[in-house]
């Protein structure tokens, strides 16, 4: 008798334990990056934690893995498809495997200016249309990080297109920077980013393309000393969110998500702006040699393939004749 007596008590305590744990314990809201800490992509983050917190503190604890920490980006994709993973900053290069029309912006020249990419990314109906699949894609987009210019850089100078030639240049993931390599007349290695230091290093590839960020923070102008400002692409960062946990938000809850992804969006472009200068001086200190090439012979060179891409991949042709039609705004 006493001891049923102990043993209910116990019982009851355990409960009321499990109970007050549960109704404290806070949903842990994982988001994922590639880059390091000092990065606009992880500034923007911050904002976004800071301000789900500061709403919904009480319900939600986020925490931020930078530097690849759960995986390259292609892989984290799939995470978030499975709602392990609830945000991830990912280039849309990536998100091509998961769906067609995402590739619209790895169209080499698609934009006349930066000004021109940076408006069209953050328009609401953009995103809202890149987003229109969400319930088979697994993620949508709630915001857009710019990720600048991307351009090449190797151990060799390429001053002109010529100097591309049967070289092997690092892309990223998807058969349209693998068909712009080829009308560049270079051949295209693609592979993750957190790779693609070893592999200059080790001479698996020649050069690489990306943004002057890649050069510090990367490390890569260690091995390549030259970078030429052709300014072939222009891809987001988008900030995904995964279906399965926003499916499930209250509107309110969901409002503050949407609210926190814009914040992060305008908190990132204006850390972008202020890093780019700042890593062209470290990688000059690096030795690194900033080209002013013809950027207008790169582009002719790979012109002709937009119609050929087009054919290939439809689902992206409303895209690109709205991204089209808006340069005309930035002229
Ligand atoms: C940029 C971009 C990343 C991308 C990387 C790459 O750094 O911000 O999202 O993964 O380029 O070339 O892979």
């Amino acid at each position: 008798m006493r001891l049923n007596k102990i043993l209910g008590i116990a019982l009851a305590v355990a409960a009321v334990t499990t109970f007050s744990s549960a109704s404290l314990a806070k949903d842990i809201v994982r988001i994922s990056h590639t880059q390091i800490e000092t990065h606009p992509d992880h500034i923007g983050f911050v904002a976004f934690k800071d301000y789900v917190e500061k709403k919904l503190g009480d319900k939600y604890e986020v925490q931020i893995f930078p530097n690849s920490q759960l995986g390259a980006n292609e892989k984290v994709l799939e995470l978030v498809k499975q709602g392990a993973v609830q945000f991830l900053s990912v280039s849309t290069a990536n998100i091509e495997a998961f769906n067609k029309k995402y590739a619209v912006f790895s169209v080499p020249f698609l934009f006349t200016s930066e000004k021109a990419f940076e408006a069209f990314v953050t328009k609401p109906e953009v995103l809202a249309k890149l987003s229109s699949d969400a319930k088979k894609d697994g993620f949508e987009a709630l915001g857009a990080f710019t990720a600048g210019t991307r351009n090449f850089y190797s151990k060799t100078p390429i001053r002109s297109v010529k100097d591309l030639e049967g070289k092997k240049f690092r892309v990223q993931a998807g058969p349209t920077n693998v068909a712009m390599m080829t009308a560049f007349g270079a051949a295209a290695t693609p592979m993750s980013f957190g790779e693609v230091y070893s592999a200059l290093q080790q001479g698996v590839i020649d050069g690489a393309e990306n943004n002057e960020l890649a050069l510090t923070d990367q490390k890569h102008g260690e091995v390549c000393k030259y970078f030429s400002y052709d300014g072939h692409q222009m891809c987001p960062d988008l900030l995904v969110g995964s279906e399965v946990f926003l499916s499930k938000l209250s509107p309110e809850d969901r409002k503050v998500f949407q609210e926190a992804a814009v914040e992060a969006q305008t908190v990132e472009f204006a850390a972008w702006h202020k890093s780019v200068d700042a890593a062209k001086e470290k990688a000059k200190a690096m030795g690194v040699e900033f080209i002013n090439v013809d950027a207008n012979e790169f582009r002719e060179k790979v012109l002709p393939l937009h119609q050929e891409l087009l054919k290939a991949n439809p689902a992206m042709k409303e895209m690109y004749d709205e991204a089209s039609a808006f340069n005309a705004n930035f002229k």
